[in-house]
């Protein structure tokens, strides 16, 4: 895992566009077909500005990409404002030229939930693999909705959010954590794992034990992203405030500033 810790934010955001823009060109060159991972939430988006920005201002294209989320509420009504398929249309994709036929997400509104969670499951396996796939973390370590105590090898499927998750997402539902659908369909940890290139971003002292636990702790269902430690191609970026509990923040540092061109993100 490379683990790449910088003072800012804003940092964050353009070192995380980057690695995107790089392992989809990559992928292009070699495939002639693209497959972007999508996370919602905070986290993300100061990226998905970045990107955002290069496709308005230099012509990065996302003409052939294709986008599936990590994850969907459900019960949410087609079209609400915090679904998450609206969500990414609204904070990036449609800003980054990406037909909105091209982003596809878990079916939440079907009232068949478990059998949509499968569904999801084949229609990534027959689209994929992800070439590069964006998360954020929970502060509980969760990565996509998978919460703690779930299987490494998890397939997509409909999980049961913690209450610290509802409280934490509370804001997006008017402060309400009993608005904040309780059931999700997440892709599993063992379907993140197929994705090509994993690139985690966290920023502020709230997410700090979640990314030490991630990086530096056990393996363990306890902290899902620790999972990540399985994966050969992680680029973990962190700012000052989420890295603030790594035991081997300096030696981090040292490896990024002794970086070789060559060895890209
Ligand atoms: C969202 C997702 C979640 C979030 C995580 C962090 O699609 O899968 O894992 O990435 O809850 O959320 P923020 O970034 O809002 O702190």
């Amino acid at each position: 895992m490379e683990i790449v810790l910088l003072p800012t934010s804003e940092e964050c955001g353009r070192v995380v566009a980057d690695a995107v823009a790089g392992t989809l060109a990559e992928t292009r060159e070699r495939n002639g077909h693209v497959v972007l991972g999508l996370a919602t939430g905070s986290s993300p988006l100061l990226a998905y500005g970045e990107l955002a920005r290069r496709h308005r201002e230099e012509g990065l294209s996302f003409a052939d990409v294709e986008g599936f989320l990590l994850d969907e509420y459900v019960g949410l009504p087609a079209g609400h404002s915090e679904s998450y398929l609206e969500v990414i249309r609204r904070e990036f994709t449609d800003a980054a030229g990406l037909d909105p036929a091209r982003v596809h997400g878990p079916d939440g509104t079907s009232p068949d939930p478990m059998a949509a969670a499968r569904d999801y499951e084949e229609r990534l396996q027959a689209a994929g693999p992800v070439a590069v796939q964006v998360l954020g973390i929970g502060a509980n370590g969760h990565i996509g909705f998978n919460e703690p105590g779930s299987s490494l090898a998890s397939p997509t499927r409909v999980k049961t959010l913690t209450e610290q998750t509802r409280r934490d997402n509370a804001r997006f539902f008017g402060g309400d954590p009993e608005a904040v659908p309780r059931h999700v369909i997440t892709q599993g940890l063992g379907t993140i794992l197929r994705a090509g290139h994993l690139v985690l971003v966290a920023t502020g002292e709230a997410k700090a034990a979640a990314v030490a636990a991630a990086a530096e702790g056990p393996v363990s269902a306890s902290c899902p992203a620790s999972a990540l430690q399985l994966h050969p191609h992680v680029t973990l970026v962190a700012d000052d405030a989420a890295g603030s509990r790594l035991e081997g923040a300096d030696h981090y540092r040292y490896v990024l500033e002794h970086k070789l061109a060559e060895q890209g993100w």
